[in-house]
């Protein structure tokens, strides 16, 4: 209600103006119950999510986040009725295709979190080619899509035996995660009400703050990513310290 008095648009920079917050996570939930509130199929929900996830990423950008994480497709949601994953599976060529026309005036690097060998020959290829393309550029974008945090962590032990250790430390596993380009979560968000972490970032989550919203993704905006934001704030991060 107050958000609503309020309005949608955000404080904008001052916000983060500490620049405490480096990377936020979004665990984007909520996208079927809220179609099915207003009677439309599962996949609505979806494609409203997608748009607000784009709106995000953009104001993300705007108060000085360096790294942003959505989980748009677990390891386990192909567990889904196929014309659900379809239609997952049509907004995200959709982003592709617009990615390929205009990225290259948004500053932002895509980075695809997840094994991409499930996908279409030709998918993995363009996935791959935009994440070269886009190197260096300044909002790191990691879309976890086929993610899982333990096949992650899996993947990352497997790499290491493949260049033949036999011992590792912790630093090895950070260094051959899928989100080997960012720092480490400061911040994990789960709209949708649910409280819990749903194999999402397990590794890196050690020393992350957790938010849990009941707003449903479709209805969030840049407001509720500056209450987010206002809460990060108020924590006191020790690390394990005192
Ligand atoms: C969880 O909500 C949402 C998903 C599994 C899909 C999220 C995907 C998008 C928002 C599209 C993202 C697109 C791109 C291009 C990254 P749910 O369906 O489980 O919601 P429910 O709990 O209400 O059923």
């Amino acid at each position: 209600m107050i958000t609503r008095l309020l309005g949608k648009r955000g404080a904008g920079r001052k916000v983060n103006a500490e620049g405490k917050l480096r990377h936020i996570a979004f665990i984007m939930d909520g996208n079927g119950r809220w179609a099915k509130k207003r009677g439309m199929p599962r996949t609505y929900g979806h494609a409203a999510g997608a748009a607000v996830f784009k709106r995000i990423i953009e104001y993300c950008g705007k108060i000085g986040i360096g790294a942003v994480t959505v989980y748009a497709f677990s390891t386990e949601n192909w567990k889904r009725p196929k014309e659900e994953v379809d239609a997952i599976m049509k907004i995200f060529r959709d982003y592709l295709d617009e990615a390929e026309r205009s990225f290259s005036q948004k500053d932002i690097q895509l980075h695809f979190l997840g094994s991409k060998s499930v996908f279409p020959e030709e998918t993995a290829k363009r996935m791959t080619a935009l994440e070269k393309a886009s190197a260096g550029r300044r909002l790191i974008l990691n879309i976890a899509v086929n993610y899982g945090g333990r096949d992650e962590i899996v993947h990352a032990v497997n790499e290491l035996i493949r260049e033949g250790r036999t011992e590792i430390c912790e630093e090895d596993i950070t260094s051959h995660l899928y989100t080997k380009d960012s720092p480490p979560p400061d911040l994990i968000v789960r709209t949708g009400a649910e409280k819990r972490i749903s194999n999402f970032l397990l590794w890196e989550a050690a020393y992350a703050e957790l938010y849990f919203t009941d707003v449903l993704w479709p209805d969030f905006d840049e407001r509720q990513v500056d209450l987010c934001v206002a809460d990060f704030y108020a924590r006191k991060r020790r690390f394990g310290g005192i």
